[in-house]
């Protein structure tokens, strides 16, 4: 089967600074690089290293022909990017001494993406196939909708979050992931969870998938020292959907998606940290899990 992922694809500027920035103060970096990023480019690019058809469904502005191929380097499929006068979205991204990190995104054109070019995308896609969602794009919900009429698995990403956004796309969503803040704040806005599948990922407390046909899964997190937690969740995400897409059992599955994002966060970036299923494989076999 084959995943289309509707999903950002950013130019990570990132700084190491001594701590994250206060209101009202200058901080002068330690260290500064630029590598490919956005929700959505780290999940096509997790799914396509796991071994999964991954077609990413994009907008990128003049000058990003580099981080196409990166995207491609990584076996990801940009046949279906359009090239946009509007610039590329950009994320600034300050990473501290204990890997934790502030991002700021400009959406730029992650957001100049139509529901026709999404229709055009998803006319090669059939029943079976996945459809990956983040909140950083526009046309989520006319994907949604076209991506449950034609019998596919539509994952949604609530990050960054936003009520609304979740609200527009949930009667299509069959799998819906999010970090346990976006989970207690839609817990407040809706009274309780909705009734779909959701995974709620708690970095290093692991990650529980809940489910109304069967018990909670919890997948405990490998102990790693991380020096940089940027897109660990979305490493989780795109080799989760790309395990399940593979055939592989819901703790199988979740498995091998801590593993990856365990290897990802020990190393400095985004979409350059995901490690290929071999290491995810010798990784595991080290663990002895
Ligand atoms: O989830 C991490 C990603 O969020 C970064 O790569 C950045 O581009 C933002 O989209």
């Amino acid at each position: 089967m084959a995943i289309f992922n509707l999903g950002s694809i950013n130019i990570d500027l990132v700084y190491q600074v001594p701590h994250l920035p206060k209101p009202g103060e200058t901080l002068s970096a330690l260290a500064f690089s630029q590598g490919l990023g956005g929700k959505g480019a780290n999940q096509s690019v997790a799914a396509a290293r796991a071994g999964a058809s991954c077609i990413h469904i994009g907008a990128t502005g003049p000058g990003s022909e580099w981080l196409l191929a990166l995207m491609s380097d990584y076996g990801v499929d940009t046949g279906s990017v359009t090239q946009l006068d509007e610039p590329t979205g950009h994320a600034v991204i300050n990473v501290d001494p204990e890997a934790e990190n502030s991002i700021v995104i400009y959406p730029g054109a992650n957001r100049q993406i139509t529901g026709a070019m999404v229709e055009v995308a998803l006319a090669r896609a059939v029943a079976g196939d996945s459809l990956l969602l983040q909140n950083e794009t526009s046309a989520q919900q006319e994907a949604a909708a076209l991506a449950r009429a034609r019998g596919m698995r539509v994952v949604y990403s609530a990050a960054p979050f936003d009520l609304a956004a979740v609200r527009s796309v949930l009667g299509h969503v069959s799998l819906l992931v999010m970090n346990e803040g976006e989970a207690a704040e839609l817990r407040a806005a809706e009274g309780q969870l909705p009734a779909v599948d959701c995974i709620i990922t708690r970095g290093a407390n692991g990650a529980e998938w809940i489910s109304a046909e069967t018990e909670p899964l919890f997948m405990p997190s490998f102990r790693v020292e991380p020096v940089d937690t940027t897109g660990a969740g979305d490493t989780f995400i795109g080799t989760l959907v790309a395990a399940l897409d593979l055939g592989l059992d819901r703790s199988s599955a979740m498995r091998r998606a801590a593993a990856a994002s365990a290897l990802q966060v020990t190393r400095p970036g985004a979409a350059q940290a995901i490690p290929a299923a071999a290491e995810v494989t010798a990784f595991l076999a080290a663990q002895g899990a």
